[in-house]
């Protein structure tokens, strides 16, 4: 608890009888306001010396979950005690430099304070209002800038993550599609009796492409999981063999998901040789790019995204490399009329009142609800533009840089090292590997490497979540961190090398071994 809570607060009790909740006094609003950010610049400059993932007791934990709902109405100061006490010292460690597990990344600290006033402006960003939804393209014309995706005509939403993202990219695919074939998709749905409609992606593409297949009523039998070569990037050979499969047997092809960044390895996929497979076969071409594609911005990985700009509809999420505090995503859409047929609803309670900047059917500037399936939205587009506006181009390029320089610095201690084996190569800021003694022919390599991924993160210095590679238990380290440094990528080594060696010589005392 920080020492401003121990201090009275100004209390203006009059007004406080006169205001009931959820109303809140504006001078008590403004010390607990204060008394919050200062304990957020505490929390967000001391994380680096607390451990990573500090979990609370089972007690604490039972005394959240069963919470009784309060009859009546507590004080905010309780409440805010409460955050301190109960949420505040328990992060889930994305902030701290030594995070890197799945893909989340830090908030960055002038986009915290930026949704702070995003939030209690609380503007409705999906219709007509002109803030929210003007900065809101502005912001998705800078990622396009940012990635190559050509803005004439096109669309940028932002959604609530790489998952809404992907799904809505694909849910403009369908649409495409059923009208190439000249059917009425949104008005006949996916019942009657027509081609099946089949969607390739590689076998590391992430789940949300199998949910979103699934959601759309394509079901999974039509997904296409196909081979990747020794990089873990799409084989075209099998793709172009599938495609050629489904024609002869009477389905219809119509999508190719490419990956710019894969979630296991961080793989970019040929982007150009498949796009000029989806357009000599008349496929959309479709990116995941949730992770990967602001890694573009690095000279040293751009010319792996050759053909990114070429994708019909790009899904990537400025809450993970760009470091905009969750949630937010963002989809790009090449053809913004389709993505508005897609969409379209407007009955007469959604329409503008008439002058309102935004009411433009002739689509000026478009309204979010009308590309996507959300109605009310929040204002996301100021954090990304605080983050956007505090790194510019030159400082997001640099961050990015630097992320993917510590994944070869970590690649390249892994080849080093006789007791570590390099998985798989970072094409951009992620590297697998494991923890593999000499003459290990007899260990269990799993388990072992099990061990030592809880050992490491039960020490509090690094988290990291594993994986499977070609059915091998593996460590992955995904760097996205602003602040992790060439120390913490040394020290890393340094630690697995030494729990590794700690837990085999237990594990073949325990007969751990195969
Ligand atoms: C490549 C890729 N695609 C999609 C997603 C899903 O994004 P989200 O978790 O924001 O829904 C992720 C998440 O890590 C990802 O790495």
């Amino acid at each position: 608890m920080n020492d401003e809570a121990q201090q009275p607060l100004p209390s203006s009790p009059s007004s406080r009888a006169a205001l009931a909740p959820p109303a809140l006094d504006p001078a008590l609003f403004e010390a607990l306001g204060k008394r919050v950010v200062a304990d957020l610049a505490r929390h967000l400059a001391t994380l680096r010396d607390k451990p990573i993932r500090p979990t609370p007791s089972e007690a604490d934990l039972a005394r959240a979950l069963n919470q009784a709902l309060p009859e009546e109405g507590r004080a905010p100061e309780e409440i805010v005690a409460a955050i301190e006490r109960d949420l505040l010292p328990y992060p889930t460690g994305n902030g701290h430099p030594g995070f890197l597990a799945w893909v989340v990344a830090p908030p960055a600290p002038v986009a915290v304070l930026a949704d702070l006033v995003a939030t209690g402006m609380n503007m409705m960003g999906g219709g007509a209002a002109p803030l929210p939804t003007n900065l809101g393209h502005c912001v998705c014309r800078w990622l396009m800038e940012l990635v190559g995706f050509p803005a004439e005509g096109s669309m940028g939403l932002l959604v609530g993550g790489g998952s809404m993202a992907n799904l809505t990219g694909l849910a403009v695919a369908r649409h495409w599609a059923a009208k190439r074939d000249g059917w009425n998709l949104r008005e006949e749905g996916l019942q009657a009796a027509r081609p099946a409609l089949v969607l390739y992606a590689s076998d590391e593409a992430h789940s949300c492409i199998q949910k979103s297949v699934e959601l759309l009523g394509l079901g999974n039998a039509n997904l296409r999981r196909l081979p990747t070569d020794g990089d873990y990037r799409l084989d075209m050979a099998a793709l172009k063999q599938a495609i050629a499969a489904d024609r002869a047997a009477g389905r219809r092809p119509f999508c190719v998901v490419g990956n710019a960044g894969t979630v296991n390895t961080g793989a970019v996929d040929p982007l150009d040789a498949i796009a000029e497979l989806c357009a000599a076969e008349d496929l959309w071409f479709h990116i995941d790019g949730a992770y990967g594609a602001l890694g573009v911005c690095d000279p040293e990985a751009a010319p792996r995204f050759t053909g990114m700009e070429r994708a019909d509809s790009l899904a990537l999420d400025p809450h993970k490399w760009l470091s905009v505090p969750l949630d937010c995503g963002c989809i790009l859409v090449r053809d913004r009329a389709l993505q508005r047929e897609t969409f379209s609803l407007v009955p007469p309670y959604l329409q503008s009142p008439r002058g309102t900047p935004g009411d433009d059917r002739g689509d000026e500037v478009p309204l979010p609800f009308e590309h996507g399936f959300d109605l009310s939205r929040g204002f996301r587009a100021l954090k990304v533009w605080a983050t956007l506006m505090h790194l510019g181009r030159r400082g997001l390029a640099a961050k990015i840089a630097r992320n993917n320089a510590l994944a070869r610095r970590l690649a390249e201690a892994i080849e080093a090292a006789p007791d570590l084996e390099l998985l798989s190569r970072p094409q951009l800021s992620i590297v697998c590997f494991r923890y593999r003694p000499p003459e290990s022919e007899d260990v269990d390599l799993d388990a072992l490497n099990q061990a030592v991924n809880e050992r490491i993160n039960g020490a509090g210095e690094f988290f990291f979540t594993p994986t499977r590679l070609e059915g091998r238990f593996a460590q992955r380290a995904c760097i996205l961190h602003y602040a992790t440094g060439e120390a913490d990528i040394d020290l890393l080594v340094r630690r697995v090398r030494q729990v590794g060696e700690e837990a085999a010589a237990e594990g073949t005392a325990q007969g751990r071994t195969r």
